[in-house]
């Protein structure tokens, strides 16, 4: 029986410090240790001791699905710290008052209001939907890389900035329909509103958002399209949301579906000029690409952790005693790379989800699992299709080692890709 198999917890010792910046660099490979240490670890989150940590596959699935535990810390009475943080930064003002534009409701409710909300959208974001939106999808790739060598310079680009930033932003924009000379501004604003940044800049840009979120609802409900503002202001839908609940979801879809897709598409095409072999296989057979993606968010998806989850009741994680109120962070991450659960686990391998194997964690799990999980796989795919084809001689122009990292604790993500075309 290994360490691992006896049911280990670790309640003693120093907690972990989730900005220590060597997890915030690898959140992949650094948490390994953590996971191998104890079932659940105390963690600390701006010097705050708030919360347990998990990381193991199976702990996180069932801290994600089971009604033990709670993503709505309202629910909760005596909820923990984790929340109280929140509360704070909200009495200082970090929101500009709009905090209630923040989490939709989707985001942080559970039970009926969840169910109607995310009822609302669901079949927008269907595998049928997204398919529809391919075309699309494709032609704003082509564009994008058309315009690529205008921005090279000394025939290097940074695929980030000039390729990955712009493709998604542009695809929820037309999907609600925003107008094109505004798009820059929803665009700043978004990556503001995934920066990890505090302050005044987020209030700004969260007041900004909520702002044009309104003149986008008046104007659809004034001229309505085929978008999908106009499908929820429709007379079949129109009494099943408030409209402070519309911008609430208009800011979530846009903050959500925004940077964690521009990060996979430049953690994807990272790691795949850095497996030559893999790369090689999705060349030979373009019919491993949703495979490939499957595996790539797993290797390097750009979400570390999800939000937290709230015990509603004393109980037990393994042996690991949870009191009601306490706070789970679940480092999906590190359950992506749990030898538990996956074969050979930090190997890069397109075709293991072909042959079968336990699903990865980085869309989540459970009635929360994401809802653009479809749109952002279909966009990786067409994005990564188009690349390659387009520059087959792409290479990066810089040694791996160099390449810039951001760091933000919970998008893991390339500050720039500078290839060659
Ligand atoms: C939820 C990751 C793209 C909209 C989530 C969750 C994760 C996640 C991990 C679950 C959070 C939790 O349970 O605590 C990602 C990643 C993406 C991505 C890695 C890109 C690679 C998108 C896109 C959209 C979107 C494109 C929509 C345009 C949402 C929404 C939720 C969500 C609305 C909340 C669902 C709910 O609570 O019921 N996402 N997401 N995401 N995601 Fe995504």
């Amino acid at each position: 029986m290994t360490e691992r198999d006896q049911d280990t917890t670790e309640t003693d010792g120093e907690p972990l410090d989730l900005a220590d910046q060597e997890l915030v660099r690898d959140p992949f490979t650094a948490y390994a240790p953590v996971r191998e240490r104890g079932r659940m670890v105390r963690g600390r989150v701006r010097g705050v001791d708030l919360m347990w940590v998990a990381t193991r596959h199976d702990d996180i699935r069932t801290i994600m699905s089971d009604p033990r535990f709670t993503i709505d810390a309202t629910a909760v009475p005596g909820a923990s710290v984790a929340h109280r943080t929140e509360q704070t930064w909200q009495a200082r003002g970090m929101y500009a008052g709009h905090e209630k534009y923040l989490r939709a409701g989707i985001f942080d409710a559970d039970g009926t209001d969840h169910r109607r909300l995310r009822g609302l959208v669901t079949a927008a974001f269907s595998p049928r939907r997204v398919a529809a939106l391919r075309p699309r999808i494709d032609a704003i790739a082509a564009q994008l890389l058309d315009r690529l060598p205008d921005h090279a310079e000394n025939g290097v680009v940074d695929l980030v900035e000039h390729f990955a930033r712009p493709l998604p932003i542009t695809v929820i924009c037309e999907l609600i329909a925003v107008p094109e000379a505004d798009r820059d501004r929803w665009r700043a604003r978004s990556a503001t509103l995934s920066a990890g940044v505090c302050g005044e800049e987020l209030g700004e840009a969260l007041a900004g958002m909520v702002e044009d979120a309104r003149t986008l609802i008046d104007h659809h409900a004034a001229h309505p399209g085929g978008d999908l503002i106009s499908e929820l202001l429709s007379p079949r839908h129109r009494d099943r949301l408030s409209t402070d609940e519309l911008v609430a979801l208009i800011t979530n879809l846009v903050v959500a579906g925004h940077i964690t897709t521009v990060n996979l598409i430049a953690n994807s095409t990272e790691a795949l000029l850095t497996h030559p072999d893999q790369l090689a296989l999705l060349r030979e057979d373009p019919t491993l690409m949703p495979y490939a993606v499957d595996e790539l968010m797993r290797y390097c998806g750009p979400v570390v952790r999800a939000l937290p989850r709230y015990a509603t009741c004393d109980t037990t994680v393994g042996s690991t005693p949870v009191q009601a109120g306490d706070a789970v962070l679940p480092i999906v991450s590190a359950a992506n790379r749990d030898p538990a659960a996956f074969t050979d686990p930090d190997r890069l391998d397109l075709g293991r989800t072909r042959r079968g194997r336990e699903p990865h964690l980085g869309f989540g799990h459970g009635a929360h699992r994401c809802l653009g999980a479809h749109l952002a796989q279909e966009e990786a795919a067409a994005a990564l299709t188009a690349l390659f084809d387009r520059v087959p001689d792409l290479r990066l122009a810089t040694d791996p080692k160099d390449l810039r990292r951001g760091t933000n604790p919970v998008n893991w993500h390339l500050k720039a890709l500078p290839v060659r075309l």
